[in-house]
């Protein structure tokens, strides 16, 4: 059996943090190394995703070019991963050649089949940048739950997809003006064409996790529709058509064509350029794509269409594993609140393999799951510690104490012919969990063959024993060895470095297959030495303060919008500001960030649509001063006529009402 296995290309824009590593690397590694050591054939592949929005508004941000930013991060998260011990067979990026010809020979097989098209559509563009703003280059009010913070055809908050025309309030991301509607052209692809064929192929996947397959079936029943695989932007694919400057291939239409370029470069790399086909091109394939559940459209559906329209006859996804998202401390981890843990500052503090055991302990297999200190130092202390190297510690002492640090095999009681079946059969549940990707249930498991380890250890008391009973006492050493031994390949795949390290110590080589461990090996002991320590409250604690004071300091420093360009006096003399007050407000139905004002404006009663529902109660506003652009043009939200709109300072989560110092007359006009 071939397999490829696949992590979701991590976007070359920023540093790698727990929640990364914890659904699709660490998972995906895992299951890597147990697969190698069944000897299978398997190429696990990654990169660095280098193309998107993201990528070119983080690299317009800091002012270098977006080759510089991504070479940048391509080291720091290979760098990460080195530490973390994610092992890849090649870590490519989606910015090198190889990649672009691969992807320009995907759109243009799908192109001359018919898959795609070309429309005409609206699109935002910005008159002061002279650019379209595609994705994030927009910014709004979702039109769907209106929250804030929208980008340009999906909100992040309700994860819904619209006419990217008919998001509210449109800003430039550049420099925060209201963008126009402009008329260009985008390439579609044809994803309904291949609604059978996704059926049938989803409909066989009955061993596929339910969260993906569910999904997809739910999506497949609402109906297929085309999807825009182009960009105007300059950084990306360009789309290898005539008179398309300017436009490039969609991030998401090339990314997982990354896979495979990466499997290319790899081929170049070991010296035999064709090596790739045989696992791409062979249908028998087992190709594994481990991500996380935003992406799973993208390699459920999508993908795999892109595939199936291709002349080549590639493998198909045979499985997705996909894994929920993980919380640091209760909160959900936020790149931009600076709520996080960065590999490369936590590996400088503790072993990756401390964290390596804790993640898996608490993967988020079924369930968003929750990294917490206290827990992770509990599960250094109290397992690592107290059980698995509480166990080879006391097991190892005897034997270099009375027996010469050598050890051989011995005729068993039945009772420890039991508790080595016991030992035996954790061991095989072990092994049929990792191939089910079970990491959380098999770290449990493994704890368990090092506790019966103890258990038995205590009820033999050796150490009583040893006087007149040496011949027990070598049994009992011998019996725990052998569980030892066991765990040593049971927890290979998760703590690589600690295991051969423990197998070092009892005379063993490095672990290289999954063992069939029988009852006739000698153990000869070599130098002993603890193989873990224990974290301290203190350190812990630290940690702790120091999370929450970084989330701190990022939120005192302002998002700082640039300034936008002069205008002159007379162009500011146009804006008229008044003094308002308030006389009711309602929430707008259906919504939750909306409410319907009605205002004194001095002369005239007129009624608006704030978005401020989501900081101000109805209730408490009647009476209330605020101030009000009272001639922008008006426009009718959810039914009502806007006339006007009250200022409010945006800072952080909040809005803020801007009011007069001390009471005023409606009308007054403020300069
Ligand atoms: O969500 C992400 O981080 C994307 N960069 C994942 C891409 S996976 C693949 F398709 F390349
Ligand atoms: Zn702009």
């Amino acid at each position: 059996m071939k397999y490829l296995v696949t992590s979701a290309l991590p976007y070359a824009n920023g540093r790698l943090h727990i929640g990364h590593i914890a659904g699709a690397y660490l998972p995906a590694d895992i299951f890597v190394r147990w697969l190698k050591l069944h000897k299978e054939d398997v190429v696990y592949i990654c990169g660095t995703d280098e193309h998107g929005t993201p990528i070119s508004i983080a690299a317009d941000k800091e002012g270098v070019s977006p080759q510089e930013l991504v070479q940048r991060y391509h080291e720091a998260i290979k760098n990460a991963f080195d530490a973390m011990e994610i092992e890849f067979d090649n870590f490519s990026g989606t910015a090198r050649p190889g990649h672009y010809k691969l992807s320009q020979e995907f759109f243009l097989t799908l192109y001359n089949k018919g898959h795609i098209l070309p429309r005409k559509t609206k699109q935002f563009y910005c008159e002061t940048d002279h650019r379209f703003l595609p994705d994030r280059y927009v910014e709004g009010i979702c039109p769907r739950c209106n929250a804030t913070g929208a980008r340009g055809d999906q909100c992040e908050a309700c994860g819904q997809i619209y006419e990217t025309t008919t998001l509210i309030e449109p800003r430039c991301k550049i420099c925060g003006n209201t963008p126009i509607i402009k008329e260009t052209t985008h390439w579609y692809f044809q994803l309904n064409n291949f609604k059978t064929q996704l059926t049938d192929w989803i409909g066989k996947k009955d061993y596929w996790k339910e969260n993906v397959r569910n999904f997809m079936l739910n999506l497949l029943e609402q109906g297929l529709v085309e999807r825009p695989i182009t960009r105007d932007l300059n950084w990306g694919v360009p789309v290898p058509l005539e008179d398309t400057e300017g436009k490039v291939l969609y991030v998401w239409f090339e990314a997982p064509i990354g896979y495979i370029s990466s499997t290319q470069e790899w081929a170049e790399k070991i010296g035999n350029p064709e090596r790739w086909k045989d696992y791409w091109l062979d249908p028998e394939t087992r190709l594994i794509h481990f991500i996380g559940k935003d992406n799973i459209i993208f390699h459920a559906l999508i993908w795999p269409a892109m595939l199936m329209g291709q002349d080549k006859t590639y493998c198909l996804p045979y499985d997705i594993p996909a894994n929920e998202f993980m919380n640091l401390e209760g909160k959900k981890i936020s790149t931009s609140k600076n709520w996080a843990i960065w590999i490369d500052e936590f590996v400088e503090k503790f072993p990756a393999e401390y964290l390596r055991y804790y993640l898996a302990c608490i993967a988020p297999e079924k369930n968003d799951s929750d990294f917490s200190f206290s827990e992770f130092q509990q599960k250094v202390n109290r397992e690592l510690n107290d059980v698995l190297g509480n166990l080879a510690n006391r097991v190892f002492t005897l034997i270099n104490k009375h027996f010469d640090g050598y050890i051989k095999p011995i005729e068993l009681t039945d009772n420890s012919k039991k508790v080595l079946e016991e030992a035996q059969s954790l061991y095989r549940q072990i092994d049929e969990g990792y191939k089910n990707y079970q990491v959380k249930w098999n770290a449990k498991l493994t704890m368990d063959l090092a506790r019966l380890g103890n258990r038995y250890f205590d009820e033999r008391k050796p150490w009583a024993e040893i006087k007149n009973n040496p011949l027990s006492v070598q049994e009992t050493l011998y019996v725990c060895l052998t569980i030892l031994h066991l765990v040593s390949v049971a927890l290979y795949p998760v703590m690589p470095k600690s295991m051969n390290k423990l197998r070092k110590m009892m005379g063993l080589e490095a672990v290289s297959e999954w063992e069939n461990i029988d009852l006739n090996i000698e153990y000869k002991l070599e130098k002993i030495e603890p193989m873990f320590f224990k974290l301290d409250d203190s350190i812990i604690e630290d940690e702790i303060q120091r999370l929450k004071q970084n989330a701190k300091l990022n939120s005192s420093k302002i998002n700082q919008i640039p300034i936008k360009e002069f205008i002159s006096y007379d162009e500011f003399a146009k804006v008229d500001i008044r003094v308002a007050t308030i006389l009711s407000a309602q929430k707008v139905p259906k919504t939750d960030k909306l409410l319907h004002l009605k205002v004194d404006i001095g002369n005239e009663e007129r009624e608006l649509i704030a978005g401020i529902a989501e900081h101000y109660k109805p209730e408490n506003l009647p009476g209330k001063q605020v101030l009000m652009l009272v001639n922008l043009e008006p426009r009718t939200i959810r039914g009502i006529k806007s006339q006007g709109m009250i200022l409010a300072i945006e800072s952080e989560d909040n809005l803020i009402l801007v009011v007069p110092e001390k009471y005023t007359p409606p009308g007054s006009v403020v300069k």
